[in-house]
């Protein structure tokens, strides 16, 4: 079962999470609040301040071993360009003890390379995935 790091609870979390995954994350599967419920991937949420209590973003921390690997990162549309995809990075790396971080972002989304690269990321190999776009290993090193 996964962990929330927000006050939303469970359900409500797994709902939003799904549903930002679901509007912008381009994921062959569709998700829902069982499968993210059902995951080991632990979430961090930022929300909009009340009264709006928006969902902004969230990300998913799963720890393998020596390695954190950063999942799911996603931002509402009307959030981004505002440092919330920063911020959740930083949330994601300082919920954390491994000194490897590493993420999986596709080639053609610049946004998320852009980003990533901020965060101090470096791109250390990539898979073709089909022949339009590869998948791209991003890693930092604390
Ligand atoms: C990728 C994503 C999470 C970025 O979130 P964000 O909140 O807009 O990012 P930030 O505001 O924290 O951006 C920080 C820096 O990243 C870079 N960046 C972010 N978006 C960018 C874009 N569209 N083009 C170029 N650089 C970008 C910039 O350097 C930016 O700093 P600046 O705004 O001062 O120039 C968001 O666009 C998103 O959710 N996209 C859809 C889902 C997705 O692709 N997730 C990533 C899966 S790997």
């Amino acid at each position: 079962m996964p962990k929330f790091s927000d006050v939303g609870g469970e359900v409500r979390s797994a709902t939003a999470v799904s549903l930002l995954l679901n509007a912008n994350n381009r994921l062959t599967v569709v998700h829902t609040a069982d499968s993210i419920l059902n995951s080991n991937i632990n979430y961090i949420l930022l929300y909009d301040v009340p009264p709006h209590n928006n969902v902004i973003g969230c990300v998913g921390v799963c720890v393998q071993g020596e390695i954190t690997v950063l999942k799911h990162l996603s931002v509402a549309p009307q959030y981004r360009r505002q440092g919330y995809g920063m911020c959740l990075i930083t949330a994601a790396i300082n919920s954390t003890k491994t000194k490897v971080i590493r993420a999986f972002v596709r080639s053609d989304n610049t946004a998320s390379l852009c980003l990533f690269e901020a965060a101090g990321f470096m791109a250390v190999g990539w898979k073709q995935i089909t022949p339009k776009y590869r998948l791209i290993a991003v890693e930092k090193q604390i």
